[in-house]
């Protein structure tokens, strides 16, 4: 008998624990098998990057092509690593599935129309339509954040920024719940949703083109670079992308950030005093914090090895897929300081939650803005918010991309 330490096995991924908390097993493997291979829940086999130097540096590799042809897979892969249900050609061809030259022609042009100072003009609008979120539930004493607050004050924002009338927002949000809890449904449920949308916004783009006005879909239509448009098809395209990226993800960093500060009272009445004082210093930093601590992006998109290639020393074949976990990245000891920690006041803090490189995040300007003016609304409006559910009974939806609540049940004294 020798005493032999048995190899260490890889700890459960996907499993509704995993979903709960998947922080432990990304420690273990940061520590153990950092460019580690595992069959995805679709069946789908992929590497996951897991330490901060090597997903920076996968993020910004040009040898790592976001176009699914490029999947060793090819057309069986179709379908099983895109967006749900974002099948038809001419949704495929947006920013987060195509490489230079494309995406380069088509983020110059949409930062033409999507610019900071459109996001800045829009901030008493955000502010307008969380305080009327808020309205809808403060006399109640009680209420459930997800539904009430996190998820439709993006969904309302990202409209009204593109221009679709308040009449038809309410179709919008249905159309998005059925997205964000992939619903299959007897009718074809998030498939059934993307086509509806997506006949909407063509027809949407249509209409704008006859009568132009100040919103970011006329916007799109007019930006222009070196005398080159975009077709309708890329315009429907780009709307449809900024839906489904500025959507989900903002909604849980206002759902997942505002849990992070119920579960940590001594950082959120640091947050509340600094408010109080009309100090803006701790929640610019505070929402990042929230973004490195508990993001809304587990995994970064899909990319695929063009040639052979090595990361973090393991050799990656050509054609296999490569899921850049910015979640566990954002935990690594060897490039944060006390990772597990919340601290709202980080200063050094260089997190991956909006990406890195060509792709990073086109909407960090709004998101900021919406989770910003979120945050301090509820939190100044409500300064005894607690949370009304045992925090094992929490549970987090298993999306493959996305981190966040189903639900978040809190009371409070009625305002
Ligand atoms: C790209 C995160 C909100 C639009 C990305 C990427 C990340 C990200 C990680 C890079 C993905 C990759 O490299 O595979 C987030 C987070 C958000 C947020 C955490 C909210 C908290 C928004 C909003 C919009 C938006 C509000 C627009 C309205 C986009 C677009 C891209 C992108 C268009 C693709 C950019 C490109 O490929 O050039 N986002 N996002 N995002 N995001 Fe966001």
């Amino acid at each position: 008998m020798t005493d032999q330490v048995p190899a260490p096995r890889p700890p459960s991924l996907f499993t509704w624990e995993f979903a709960a908390d998947p922080y432990p097993a990304y420690a273990w493997l940061r520590e153990h098998s950092p460019v580690h291979r595992t069959a995805l829940p679709s069946g789908v086999e992929a590497w996951l990057v897991t330490r901060y130097a090597d997903a920076r540096q996968a993020l910004a590799d040009s040898r790592l092509s976001k176009n699914p042809v490029h999947h060793s897979e090819g057309a069986h892969a179709k379908g099983k690593v895109g967006i749900p249900g974002e099948r038809s050609a001419d949704l495929m061809t947006h920013l987060l599935n195509i490489d230079p030259p494309d995406h380069t022609r088509l983020r110059r042009l949409v930062s033409k129309a999507f610019t900071p100072r459109r996001v800045a003009e829009f901030a008493p609008r955000v502010q307008e339509l969380t305080d009327r979120l808020i309205d809808g539930f403060a006399a109640r004493g009680e209420a459930d954040l997800i539904h009430e607050f996190a998820f439709p004050l993006p969904i309302y924002a990202i409209c009204d920024l593109l221009g679709v009338p308040p009449e038809d927002q309410d179709d919008f949000r249905d159309w998005a719940g059925m997205m964000i809890r992939h619903e299959r449904g007897p009718r074809g449920g998030v498939a059934r949703s993307v086509k509806r949308m997506r006949a909407y916004l063509a027809e949407l783009i249509h209409r704008k083109r006859a009568a132009l006005g100040d919103d970011l879909i006329s916007g799109l239509i007019r930006a222009s670079d070196h005398g080159e448009h975009l077709t309708e098809n890329e315009a429907a395209a780009m709307a449809f992308i900024l839906l489904f990226a500025g959507f989900e993800t903002t909604v849980n960093l206002i759902g997942n950030g505002t849990y992070a500060l119920l579960r940590h009272p001594v950082q959120r009445h640091r947050l509340q005093d600094a408010l109080r004082r009309g100090d803006g210093d701790l929640l610019a930093t505070g929402v990042e914090e929230l973004l490195r601590y508990d993001g809304p992006v587990e995994l970064a998109t899909w990319r695929f090895a063009t040639e052979p290639l090595t990361i973090g020393g393991q050799a990656i074949g050509a054609g296999d897929p490569v899921l850049v976990v910015l979640a566990a990245a954002d935990r690594d000891p060897q490039r944060f300081a006390g990772p597990d920690t919340l601290d709202l006041a980080r200063s050094d803090n260089p997190h991956l939650g909006f990406g890195h490189g060509i792709h990073y995040c086109l909407g960090a300007p709004l998101a900021r803005l919406e989770a910003q003016t979120a945050l301090s609304t509820l939190f100044t409006r409500i300064p005894d918010l607690q949370l009304a559910a045992n925090p094992d009974e929490l549970r987090w939806r298993g999306g493959l991309i996305m981190r966040g609540l189903r639900t978040l049940p809190v009371r409070f004294t009625r305002e």
